[in-house]
């Protein structure tokens, strides 16, 4: 096949018809196939066994490609033949991967497959000519499993802090693990960045100070890993342990290029649910990372390096280290009586208005008076409470546009807004808001700067049956329905995509992809590219127009079944043509390319 070059043209599709959510099927437009690149329990090394999901074991998975992939890129080498895929695995869904059992034995031997099932994968690609799909090389030179007992050295002003020590690590500055790593983004300097989100649900722990419950809302005696009852650090009620849960709600960093490399969290960037982390490079070639805290009416952040980026790969990788944080205030220029919560747009027919990053932290001291840099980098959260930063809909992925860098803030839904706890405003307007909204905020004050413009680019819903639904003004009934946004990429023209997670309970439909133009006559006009199988969520979209492919991650097909009952078969559908035994789902790395 040969691809037409330049922009979007290199992906024209007829935006497909919305998936009902009990379908279990992926879809793509016409014209266009796809195939997985690699899939849960495929051999990363020679040393593992084919996958057979009736033969789990920790030794194998840790060898193996993980579970429920989130973040994803795919980076290829100038000759476009060799490339590389990184990858987060965010969670386990223990109910589908294993039978129901009470021994205790046997689930001490579940909990180390979860640990090894969770972290990161770097996975070799090759292919014989540039444009064709990807397959993955066993045993690549770069091949990594990163898991829940992989060593992380913490940098940036926090480390050494009495907050971050236990009764392994006297010094607080290493880590076993990463934990819900979720969304990501990948630096000019080539190293990967992962967003240690749900981190709080693996502890067991009292929550018994204000700190503590900042990050968990209610005390919890047990988890679904079960990894509280035999290893004392996801025991945070034991007095060892009591800063262990310190240790996780990170941005970490990998370099995929160095396989014996360790990972490194970075205080510097704060600790929130973080869901990702995505750079973009001010013109002095200071580095700008923005990041959202995914729960309901947190915050936005973003972070400006001291120093610049050089040609020195080893001085890059502590441009994140040390730095400035800042966390978003939004004020709206609408008058406040006419955010009534309804959606209904504002005289001035927009929601819109300014906002200022409010500094947490200064040239590595504190800027929150009160607190030390070490309670503001830990308990990230308090200090952004203290300084009066706006409570968001549940910030997801917040991407700079490399063609404009004008950033697009995802914020999927929120079902207490309207609440006692966070009123309506001209940036959250809508009550209980169900489907989520997109932000486009412009850097006034220069990337790196303290100002800003914004507007509501898209109120998500399905514009037939809900009237707030706007997709910046475009004719509402030429557009796909839309709901929950999560992930956002770019492709080369700069159109934004769109990646779902939350439509099947929102609005009957499958989670999917979405393009957005942003400039132009078409600007607002949301086209849905592919739907995920049933109870699946759409990540890590990366799209690669210039050669007719789009990537996804298909994360937890099938979570609603039962490892006896599944509601998903993807991606094999009942073939063993690899060799494989797998009668259930299998999270998995997808390609879409021309057919
Ligand atoms: Fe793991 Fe915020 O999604
Ligand atoms: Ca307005
Ligand atoms: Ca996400
Ligand atoms: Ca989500």
């Amino acid at each position: 096949a040969s691809f037409a070059r330049g922009g979007s043209s290199g992906l024209p599709f007829t935006p497909i018809a919305p998936v009902d959510a009990s379908v279990d099927a992926f879809t793509v437009p016409d014209g266009y196939a796809w195939r997985p690149v690699i899939r849960w329990g495929d051999p990363l090394f020679s040393s593992a066994p084919v996958f057979d999901i009736d033969a789990q074991t920790p030794e194998a998975q840790a060898a193996q490609f993980g579970y429920n992939c989130d973040y994803l890129d795919i980076i290829a080498e100038p000759n476009r033949r060799r490339g590389v895929l990184v990858c987060n695995h965010e969670y386990v869904n223990p109910t589908i991967m294993f039978p129901p059992s009470t021994d205790p034995a046997e689930l001490r031997r579940r909990g180390d497959i979860y640990k090894a099932a969770q972290g990161m994968s770097v996975v070799e690609l090759e292919r014989r000519r540039a444009g064709e799909p990807w397959g993955y090389r066993v045993d690549g030179r770069r091949n990594r499993r990163i898991t829940v007992e992989t060593v992380f050295e913490l940098t940036g002003p926090a480390a050494g802090s009495p907050l971050l020590k236990t009764a392994a690590d006297a010094e607080g500055r290493w880590v076993r693990g990463t934990l819900g790593n979720c969304a990501g983004g990948t630096t000019p300097w080539g190293t990967v960045l992962s967003g240690e989100e749900n981190f709080n649900g693996y502890f067991a722990w009292n929550a018994s100070t204000p700190e503590q419950r900042r990050y968990q809302a209610n005390a919890t005696t047990s988890t679904s890993t079960g990894w509280e009852t035999y290893d004392p650090r996801f025991n945070a009620n034991d007095p060892g342990y009591v800063n262990e849960p310190n240790r996780f709600g990170w941005i970490v960093e990998i370099d995929p290029d160095d396989p014996r490399s360790t990972p490194v969290k970075h205080t510097a960037m704060g600790r929130f649910k973080h869901e990702g982390a995505n750079v973009i490079l001010a013109p002095d070639k200071r580095v700008v990372a923005y990041m959202g805290d995914d729960e309901r009416n947190d915050y936005l952040y973003k972070y400006v390096s001291r120093n610049r980026m050089t040609a020195s790969r080893r001085k890059n990788r502590q441009l994140l280290s040390d730095g400035d944080l800042y966390v978003a205030r939004f004020r709206g220029d609408s008058p406040a009586g006419e955010i009534d919560g309804s959606g209904t747009l504002p005289a001035d027919g927009a929601f819109d208005g300014t906002g200022e990053w409010i500094p947490l932290t200064r040239n590595g001291q504190s800027a929150v008076p009160g607190m030390s840099i070490d309670q503001v980098l830990v308990y990230t959260r308090l200090a952004a409470d203290r300084v009066g930063a706006t409570k968001m809909d549940r910030p997801e992925d917040v991407e700079p546009n490399p063609k404009t860098g004008k950033v697009y803030v995802a914020l999927t839904n929120n079902s207490q807004r309207g609440g006692p706890t966070a009123p309506v405003d001209e940036a959250n307007p809508l009550t209980g808001n169900r489907f989520g909204h997109v932000i486009e905020l412009t850097e006034t004050g220069g990337q790196a700067g303290t100002t800003f413009g914004w507007s509501i680019l898209l109120v998500c819903g399905d514009p037939a049956t809900f009237a707030p639904a706007y997709f910046a003004g475009f004719p509402r009934d030429q557009v796909s329905p839309i709901s929950c946004p999560d992930n956002l990429a770019f492709d080369s023209a700069g159109d934004l995509w769109i990646s779902t997670d939350g439509a099947p309970s929102t609005i009957g439909r499958n989670d999917g992809l979405f393009k957005v133009p942003l400039e132009g006559a078409e600007r607002g006009r949301v086209q849905q590219f592919l739907a995920v199988p049933r109870d699946a969520e759409t990540c890590g979209p990366v799209i690669r127009d210039e050669e007719g492919m789009v990537f996804v991650a298909v994360q937890h097909p099938g979570e609603n079944g039962t490892f006896e009952a599944p509601t998903s078969l993807f991606p094999d559908y009942g073939s063993t043509a690899a060799g494989d035994v797998a009668d259930a789902p299998r999270p998995s790395v997808v390609q879409v390319m021309r057919a």
